[in-house]
């Protein structure tokens, strides 16, 4: 059988140091199972590739990378010391314009981010309440407020105007909304199968063991609001076991903050999602912790893409002291999603989301090197 193989970009920053830790635990479950699971390492896209190359990947990196079965991504971006000008030389759109071509060019329309309180994570929010947090934001990944259409008109005069169209199809809309329904089924199953079920209210006070809530902007931008909202509607007579609720981006905002345990899945917008998953991740016990995947689930011939939800955090790069286990549970999902493939990496993604999880429980809240953290999950998944 052809082995499963994997295109490793540790990045910028904390990339490289978060990724070593990653292949660690990679190399002890392919050991201990012998799965048949390979990785090749690129050292773009990077800022340091463009230093030397004076662009951030060749030019055919995406076909490069086409070839591979997922594609695991440390972080992107490096603004360099912002006390010696002279190497701040790559604005923020251009180290960071590889993460969006590789999302377009492997059209990977879903990006899930699970925020669930793991125990020993750092819970932020007093209420106790909030140690149940677990929900799973579902971001529009193709389109939206991030097609780059527009320009600016007049350039540099005090008559220019900048405008930036949003695109909003029917097609991508009933995707993403259709695979938050989906996920909310699987989310209830998994929920029964470790006897911790949930329950929901419908607005006509039936009990169900999922949620699935739509955020949209309808008051203001009803032009896309209405076809999320018509869509919603549409797609959710097809699953009467799963409630539904739909909150404007600014409320949920609130709602995050103020009850966080009553979502379960959340379907957002492209832009909207970007902002309610640095929101949601905090809930979950911060960026160090929050993991992040944009998958392309109907088409099996293009790799998906797993990587954090942090970036490439240049304030701490180099010391040795960047949270890992953002990227470890972002691995785990990687295996748990490759299963498709190879069903031999199911139990090797569990078993290392277990030994993240089970790290977390017993140190979380102690201060601990990145390597520390990686050394301790590793020694737990060893024979
Ligand atoms: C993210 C990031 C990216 C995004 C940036 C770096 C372009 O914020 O993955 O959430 O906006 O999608
Ligand atoms: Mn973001």
């Amino acid at each position: 059988a052809h082995p499963t193989r994997i295109a490793v970009t540790p990045g910028d920053g904390i990339g490289p140091e978060v990724m070593a830790e990653a292949i660690r635990c990679l190399e002890v479950l392919r050991a201990k199972h012998r799965l048949n699971l390979e990785w090749t390492r690129f050292p773009w896209p990077s800022h340091a590739w463009h230093q030397e190359h004076g662009v951030c990947w060749p030019q055919d990196a995406l076909d490069q990378l086409r070839e591979f079965d997922a594609i695991l991504l440390g972080a992107l971006g490096d603004p360099g010391p912002a006390d010696d000008p002279e190497r701040y030389l790559l604005p923020d759109s251009e180290s960071l314009a590889p993460l969006l071509a590789l999302r377009k060019g492997f059209d990977q329309w879903v990006c899930e981010r699970p925020a669930r309180l793991l125990k020993g994570a750092r819970q932020y929010l007093a209420d106790d309440r909030a140690r149940d947090v677990d929900m799973l934001v579902i971001r529009e990944n193709s389109e939206g407020e991030y097609v780059g259409q527009g320009g600016r008109l007049r350039k540099g005069t005090p008559d220019e105007v900048a405008t930036q169209v949003e695109v909003f199809t029917y097609r991508a809309t009933e995707r993403i909304i259709r695979y938050g329904f989906e996920q909310a089924r699987l989310r209830a199953e998994d929920r029964v199968r470790q006897s911790r079920t949930r329950t929901f209210q419908t607005h006509d006070g039936r009990v169900c063991e999922s949620q699935v809530c739509l955020i949209t902007k309808r008051n203001a931008l009803g032009h896309w609001g209405d076809l999320y909202t018509e869509v919603f509607e549409t797609v959710a007579r097809e699953y009467p076991d799963v409630a539904t609720h739909h909150e404007l981006v600014d409320a949920a905002c609130m709602k995050f903050v103020q009850s966080p345990w009553r979502f379960d899945v959340v379907v957002a917008s492209n832009l909207q999602g970007d902002i309610l998953t640095d929101l949601a991740a905090v809930l979950s016990g911060g960026m160090g912790v929050a993991p992040s995947c944009n998958l392309n689930p109907t088409d099996p011939t293009v790799p998906s893409m797993f990587e954090p939800t942090h970036g490439s955090a240049p304030d701490i790069a180099g010391q040795g002291i960047a949270d890992p286990t953002a990227m470890l549970l972002t691995t785990a999902r990687m295996l748990e999603w490759l299963a498709r493939k190879d069903p031999a990496l199911a139990s090797a993604g569990r078993e290392l989301f277990d030994a993240v999880a089970a790290d977390l429980e017993q140190h979380g809240g102690t201060p601990r090197g990145t390597h520390d953290i990686g050394e301790a999950i590793c020694k737990r998944l060893q024979p």
